[in-house]
């Protein structure tokens, strides 16, 4: 597929960064085929990232996701979702090559600034979470 899912995560958002961080997820080629700016309840955060329930950074995860604003988007370009992730960088901002954009803005493995999907298939189900068919395009 050619299609990806971000999140600018609430750390990111509240120090200012979205706006660089956009300018250079467009740098590197992608286009924005649906975007908003919104809030999680923890509900919500619980439900996006179901697939870490048992895992012991759970709670603080969702706590951290529903902590303030988010930007959601779908992203395009050929061989999104593993061009993404290299854009984005590795989990732990620590161990993110330079210039990728958590090694950049991320301040922690928690904290670590933007969210890119793993597989094709986690791609279209997250973007659905957030877009209705009139919302993307
Ligand atoms: P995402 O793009 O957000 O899915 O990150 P990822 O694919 O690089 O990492 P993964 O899916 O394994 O983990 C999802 C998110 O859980 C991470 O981005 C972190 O925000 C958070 N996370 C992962 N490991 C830890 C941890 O050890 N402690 C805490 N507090 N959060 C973690
Ligand atoms: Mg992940």
């Amino acid at each position: 597929s050619n299609r990806t899912f971000t999140m600018i995560k609430p750390d990111a958002t509240s120090k200012g960064h979205t706006g660089a961080i956009l300018d250079q997820i467009i740098k590197a080629g992608f286009s924005i085929k649906a975007m908003k700016w919104t809030r999680l309840t923890t509900e919500q955060a619980g439900l996006f990232y179901d697939i870490h329930r048992e895992r012991p950074f759970f709670g603080e995860l969702v706590d951290f996701m529903s902590s303030g604003p988010i930007v959601a988007a779908i992203l395009e370009k050929d061989n999104a979702v593993a061009d993404f992730r290299k854009l984005i960088g590795a989990t732990n901002p620590a161990q993110a090559e330079e210039g990728t954009i958590r090694k950049q803005f991320a301040a922690s493995v928690g904290e670590n600034a933007v969210h890119g999907s793993d597989s094709d298939e986690n791609a279209v189900i997250e973007g659905d979470f957030f877009f209705s068919k009139l919302e993307r395009y």
